[in-house]
């Protein structure tokens, strides 16, 4: 009988739908707020160097994420083809991450260390000349454009205030850091900065075959 008041009355059940939904969705998210494995860092991980944070940005810059996810999931063929599976204290100094959900090429979350500097530069450049059958475009402008280090010590600052909301345990850059960014990246390329950034990827946790 009170079941048929509350199908009948469309704003009443709008309200405790709202109201099912809201606590359905507080359970779920508000114990990863206090989870040691959701705000900590894993071992080792440690804040973007200047050089791969802006690297980082060039990445997003050329929309890298449409067709590559950075997400290993937590299945046998998985784990056999990119090695361990993400977990979330990797991603603590990832602001946004770059998770994604589209695959049109593989997962980068563990790219880091299996290519050569130099096959990063050539299939960048053409993705054909080292894989034949690759529909991944070029990016060749990246290895002419120059990084603009006048940017970067505002970009740590604001990391800095990102981690500090989010993390606690996490490492925010140094003063020292800080001051020293630009000139890391003085003379570097685009490209430089992106192959760094792909070097680093999924480092911190190391166990492929
Ligand atoms: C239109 C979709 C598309 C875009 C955009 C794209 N890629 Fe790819 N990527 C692919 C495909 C497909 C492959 C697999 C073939 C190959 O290796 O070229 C690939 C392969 C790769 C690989 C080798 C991965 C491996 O494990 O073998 C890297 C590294 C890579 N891409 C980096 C990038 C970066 C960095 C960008 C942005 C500058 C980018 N991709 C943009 C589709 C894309």
């Amino acid at each position: 009988m009170s079941h048929e008041v509350v199908e009948k009355n469309v704003g009443l059940l709008a309200v405790i739908i709202f109201l099912v939904v809201s606590v359905g969705g507080l359970v779920e998210i508000v114990p990863l707020f206090f989870l040691k494995s959701t705000t900590q860092p894993v071992e080792g991980v440690e804040p973007y160097s200047p050089l791969r944070l802006a690297g980082r940005d060039i990445y997003i810059r050329e929309g890298c994420y449409v067709c590559h996810s950075q997400m290993i999931r937590p299945f046998r063929a998985e784990t056999e083809r990119y090695g361990h599976y993400s977990v979330a204290g990797e991603f603590v100094y990832d602001h946004p991450f770059q998770w994604g959900s589209k695959r049109t090429g593989p997962d980068l979350a563990r790219v880091g260390g299996r290519y050569s500097d130099q096959w990063h530069r050539i299939h960048l450049i053409n993705p054909r000349d080292v894989v034949p059958d690759s529909v991944m475009p070029g990016f060749p402008w990246l290895a002419k454009n120059k990084l603009d280090p006048s940017l970067i010590q505002r970009k740590m600052r604001v990391m800095n205030k990102l981690i500090s909301m989010t993390c606690n345990g996490c490492r925010t850059y140094t003063e020292e850091e800080i001051a020293n960014a630009p000139k890391q990246l003085e003379g570097k390329t685009e490209m430089d900065a992106l192959i760094a950034y792909l070097q680093g990827l999924g480092t911190d946790i190391k166990t492929r075959r």
